[in-house]
């Protein structure tokens, strides 16, 4: 099953969700509107696969509602890397290091997510170098756990 697209009432909701996330606490509540055209709020259901570890990289994913878990391979089965959840944000390895997925991300339960494609995710890097740098923090504690 693919997930599907959820549409917030009108803009002025989706700023009000996005303006959650601590990713984006060093912007105004104006440069936070101005992220709504880019991002798109998609439904995962339980046991749906987000990423899969490997696959090219494509787009960064925000976690509004629910809870995901990011696996690699281990020996015998699946090994759980780390759960995310509401606020924690995911896919940003492959964007930055221009390589593979690093693992594969699951819905755990039914599951709501930001999603910004790979370019407009670079844009806002760009922009905002304190966002940057949070993501990039992440980034490397991630990284250095692989
Ligand atoms: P990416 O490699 O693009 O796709 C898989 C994602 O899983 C990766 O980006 C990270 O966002 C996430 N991830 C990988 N390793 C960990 C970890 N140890 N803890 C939390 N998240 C991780």
């Amino acid at each position: 099953m693919l997930p599907y697209e959820l549409k917030p009432a009108d803009a002025a909701a989706v700023a009000q969700m996005l303006g959650r996330f601590e990713l984006f606490r060093s912007l105004s509540s104006e440069q936070v509107g101005r992220l709504v055209p880019f991002v798109a709020l998609h439904r995962y259901g339980e046991g749906e696969v987000v990423i899969e570890k490997d696959a090219a990289g494509d787009a960064f994913y925000l976690i509004y509602s629910g809870e995901v878990e990011v696996t690699v391979p281990g020996l015998l089965s699946e090994k759980v890397v780390s759960r995310l959840g509401p606020g924690q944000f995911f896919g940003e390895l492959a964007l930055l290091l221009r390589q593979p997925r690093s693992a594969t991300v699951v819905a755990v339960e039914e599951t709501d997510l930001f999603v910004l494609k790979s370019l407009d995710f670079e844009m806002v890097l760009e922009r905002s170098p304190d966002i940057a740098a949070l993501v990039r923090a992440v980034a490397k504690e991630r990284f250095d756990a692989l």
